[in-house]
């Protein structure tokens, strides 16, 4: 049993994603918690309540974290990728949930279900890196808490964001630095290097409709994203992110890391938000400013996509 806790900004495959992991019998989910990003904070905190009313999850802990980033306000939320609402328009058909948008502070409930955690947990941020910042800033003493972070991230080979940077990293890169570099959590990055090409196309999108309510509603929320994505990569279908780096939370090996030392580029020019890796056959593990973190870049992708599909269905 892995014991998870889901750190989201839903999101389309945010929500595919928390469907995942709160349908797995494989997993105890401990809590839910909501970041600023694909949109704002009020609407991904409603849109994580849905999803898990949508579960039947009701008894998952939710709690919002932070509307803004750590330093810099910037410009965020992907509206054109994901909808007005952040699930293409579908967040008021989903059921509401049982305790209205009554939730807790973020950063209160992940440090009180890891200080409570008899055993280490697993963490799957899977928007900006904020919450986790902050709670690794406020309770140093959890980090022998967390068995690993499992963070959907990054680019090795350039952004979705900008030319440099990928949407979660670019939200907030003080905190992506922080996370990812000066903390020393074991962390697994599951970057868009991995996650594009882990696309499912439209058949695969099919025989989830076609799975019974719960794959149909799973289904409609992709309009605007499937939309998006047939746009921008003239593919009819969808790219998963956030579910591909959960299905490695919750079946650990599913994909294959390679350890790479990184820096968070959190300058102001063009490199902002972005990942440097350290790919030189000399990289040493103890570079300056760099840390080593295992990178997801390979996987079955059809074995992937068959495993995402039988826990959605
Ligand atoms: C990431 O950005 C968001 O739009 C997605 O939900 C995912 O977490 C992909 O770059
Ligand atoms: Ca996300």
């Amino acid at each position: 049993m892995v014991r998870l806790i889901i750190d989201t900004d839903p999101g389309v495959d945010d929500a595919f994603a928390l469907t995942l992991a709160a349908r797995s019998p494989e997993v105890d989910l401990l809590a839910v918690t909501t970041v600023f990003g694909n949109v704002g904070l009020a609407a991904t905190t409603r849109n994580a309540l849905r999803v898990l009313a949508l579960c039947g999850r009701e008894d998952v802990p939710v709690g919002a974290g932070a509307a803004r980033p750590l330093v810099y306000p910037q410009p965020f939320e992907a509206k054109a990728v994901h909808g007005e609402d952040g699930l293409s328009g579908r967040a008021g058909f989903l059921p509401p949930h049982a305790r209205g948008a009554e939730v807790e502070d973020a950063v209160t409930l992940l440090a009180r279900v890891l200080d409570e955690s008899p055993e280490p947990v697993t963490v799957a941020p899977i928007g900006p890196l904020t919450n986790i910042a902050l709670l690794l800033a406020a309770h140093p003493h959890l980090k022998q808490k967390i068995d690993r972070l499992v963070i959907m991230g990054g680019g090795l080979r350039g952004g979705n964001s900008t030319p440099a940077a990928e949407f979660n990293l670019w939200c907030d890169p003080e905190a992506a630095r922080r996370v990812l570099v000066e903390e020393d959590v074991p962390a697994v990055l599951v970057p868009i290097d991995l996650t594009y090409r882990c696309a499912v196309d439209g058949t695969w999108l099919t025989r989830l409709r076609e799975s019974g309510p719960l794959g149909e509603e799973l289904e409609a929320l992709t309009t605007v994203y499937r939309a998006h994505y047939n746009q921008s990569l003239g593919f009819d279908g969808t790219v998963l992110h956030d579910a591909v780096a959960v299905a490695e939370a919750i079946s650990p090996g599913i994909l294959t890391t390679t350890r790479v030392p990184i820096h968070v580029d959190t300058s102001f020019g063009q490199g902002r938000g972005s990942v440097i890796a350290d790919r030189r056959l000399t990289a040493a593990e103890d570079e300056p400013g760099f840390r080593p973190v295992d990178i997801a870049l390979e996987t079955d992708l059809d074995g992937l996509r068959e495993f995402i599909l039988d826990g959605l269905r």
